[in-house]
């Protein structure tokens, strides 16, 4: 993490920390917050100095626009602390564009490069302590804006809130997951809004999941709007198929979330010489190669879940199982994306700050 401070941030310290009433062996994810946040609000029509303040409730008028039409995006991020107990930060340009991508597409105003880098690095120094020891434990970044001007006419809200949330976190995902892939519902549509990430896009999922999960799966893989044959991401994670010995992952598109673990994982797939196609596949190609046994793994690639391996999938009265691999591409990945991000392996993309 670079020093940088030209930005005017108002600090407001927590008195006294809760970091010793933590317990880190047994952290759900996302569920503790840090010492501090950060806040900064968009009025008369531009972004005001950024405030951070001890973690704690917001005062919002039941009449904001965020509670009526859902005006509200958000990012997923990570800090990482290496052997030498410095910290460092993924890819973060990639979440700030994809930030003002998601807000764009929202109607909300895009914020400044310096209101969410200076923010984002003065709050994480603040509460370093708070950057978890030990391979696969890391600080969630939560990054989002939402409209909170009062007033129920359905237009975009005058003034938003930009906050930064640090949650330290273990694995998303305890260990493998079982899909169930999408029949009937969507989770995106041509010309919508899956590419961003819209905090909607999320709640949408929670039903057919809750279905999926009573029938024992943990996540949907989504298909197409339209056919439902085209395999496209599972909600919390984008998703890679290894037929024989290629990866194959479907293209971005204004239904895909241009995920930053997704690109990253092709990057060090085709560095480490393993092939990779980026096209559509379908559900009928998924079939046949779990039943001709060329379908050799799936795993799903995220922020939070990093690199899930699935260990079977299923699809309409049918269950395919997915026996683990020795040397998996999925363990593979994992270990050279972990190792980057903290600081193990020389990083040949320049990805870590
Ligand atoms: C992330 O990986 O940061 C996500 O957006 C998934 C989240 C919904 C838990």
């Amino acid at each position: 993490m670079q020093e940088n401070n030209t930005l005017p941030i108002t600090i407001n310290k927590a008195e006294t920390s809760r970091l010793d009433q933590v317990d880190f062996e047994n952290l759900t994810f996302g569920n503790v917050f840090t010492d501090h946040m950060l806040t900064c609000d968009f009025v008369d029509g531009k972004w005001q100095t950024p405030v951070i303040k001890p973690y704690g409730p917001l005062t919002i008028s039941p009449g904001a626009r965020v509670f009526h039409y859902g005006q509200a995006i958000f990012e997923g991020m990570k800090a990482y602390r290496d052997e030498q107990d410095d910290v460092w930060l993924f890819r973060p340009e990639e979440n700030f564009l994809r930030f003002n991508k998601s807000s764009k597409r929202l109607a909300i105003p895009e914020l400044p490069r310096d209101v969410f880098f200076e923010g984002l690095l003065t709050l994480l120094r603040m509460d370093k302590n708070w950057v978890p020891k030990g391979y696969g434990n890391t600080l969630y970044i939560r990054p989002f804006v939402f409209g909170d001007q009062v007033g129920v006419s359905a237009a975009p809200s005058g003034t938003y809130k930009f906050m930064i949330l640090l949650c330290p976190v273990k694995a998303y995902y305890a260990g493998d997951v079982k899909v169930l892939i999408a029949e009937n519902y969507s989770r995106a549509a041509n010309g919508g809004v899956g590419a961003a990430k819209a905090a909607g896009n999320y709640g949408a999922q929670f039903y057919p999941t809750s279905l999926a999960k009573e029938k024992g799966f943990d996540q949907i893989i989504w298909t197409d709007d339209c056919s439902h044959q085209y395999l496209e991401e599972a909600g919390t994670m984008n998703v890679f198929f290894r037929i024989n010995d290629t990866l194959i992952t479907a293209p971005t598109s204004d239904r895909i979330l241009d995920g930053v673990t997704r690109k990253s994982v092709l990057a060090l797939a085709e560095r480490e010489g393993i092939s990779t196609e980026v096209r559509k596949i379908t559900v009928s190609e998924l079939l046949e190669a779990a039943k001709n046994k060329s379908l050799k793994e799936i795993f799903g690639a995220g922020t939070a879940a990093v690199i899930s391996p699935v260990s079977g999938f299923g699809y309409k009265d049918d269950f395919f199982e997915l026996p683990s691999q020795e040397d998996s591409f999925a363990k593979r990945m994992k270990k050279s994306l972990l190792d980057i991000q903290y600081n193990i392996s020389k990083d040949p993309f320049n990805w870590t700050l």
